[in-house]
């Protein structure tokens, strides 16, 4: 089963949230057969569960980020405790977190371990083949950094290439999704490729209707 993930960055209020999914959980709705998962802000997270739910969309929920630390003194942090059951999975190790707030591997590998102490999928952001993994995850996502929000993607052949060496170097993984500039009109040629599980989609996914094209053409 493919995945489609959407990663709202920085970006949209709570009603522009609840508007997009609306959208996209009608058109959707018959795509069972499809992980499509959003990453809004962690603002808008409690209100789009609760939307999600009362309408039965077919919609996962992510956060983008989670703190490494347990629930306590940790002002402006959110513990994976604390998400508990309103989301599926969440975004590790993002280029943006890593550069822009100096996430260390130390401080992955904590909001990994935070994140499956409290039964929440990490979806980890390796950035090139040498980027480590920490224990314990099965689900990561290859994000060349010249790809993200440049339009000038990774090709599907070499992103495919980097799915099956990291599956062959980490046993346990069971999704290896590619992100960076997937767009409506690229999005096939990486949901086509065997070793890839899926997409993680940025700027493309912000217009309802451009990411309901991207899920459309795994149909
Ligand atoms: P992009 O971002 O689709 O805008 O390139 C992808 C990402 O950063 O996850």
């Amino acid at each position: 089963m493919k995945w489609v993930v959407a990663n709202f960055k920085s970006n949209k209020t709570v009603p522009e949230t609840l508007q997009w999914i609306e959208k996209v959980g009608m058109a959707v709705d018959r795509l069972r057969n499809i992980k499509i998962v959003l990453c809004p802000t962690l603002l808008s997270l409690y209100e789009a569960k609760r939307f999600i739910v009362e309408n039965d969309y077919n919609l996962l929920l992510g956060a983008q980020n989670v703190s490494p630390y347990l629930p306590g003194a940790h002002t402006g942090e959110v513990a994976a405790k604390l998400l508990g059951k309103l989301v599926d999975l969440t975004l590790v190790g993002h280029s943006e977190r890593r550069t822009e707030f100096g996430e260390s591997f130390e401080m992955v590998d904590d909001k990994v371990k935070r994140l499956i102490e409290c039964q929440i999928t990490p979806l980890v952001c390796v950035q090139g083949t040498k980027t480590p993994i920490p224990q314990g995850v099965s689900l990561i996502a290859f994000e060349p950094v010249s790809a993200i929000g440049s339009g000038n993607p990774d090709t599907p052949e070499n992103a495919a290439k980097v799915a099956l060496f990291f599956k062959e170097k980490y046993k346990r993984l069971t999704g290896v999704l590619y992100g960076g500039s997937v767009n409506p009109d690229n999005a096939k040629s990486f949901l086509d490729q065997e070793s890839l599980d899926g997409v993680l989609v940025g700027g493309a996914s912000l217009e309802a209707e451009e990411f309901i094209k991207i899920v459309e053409s795994l149909i």
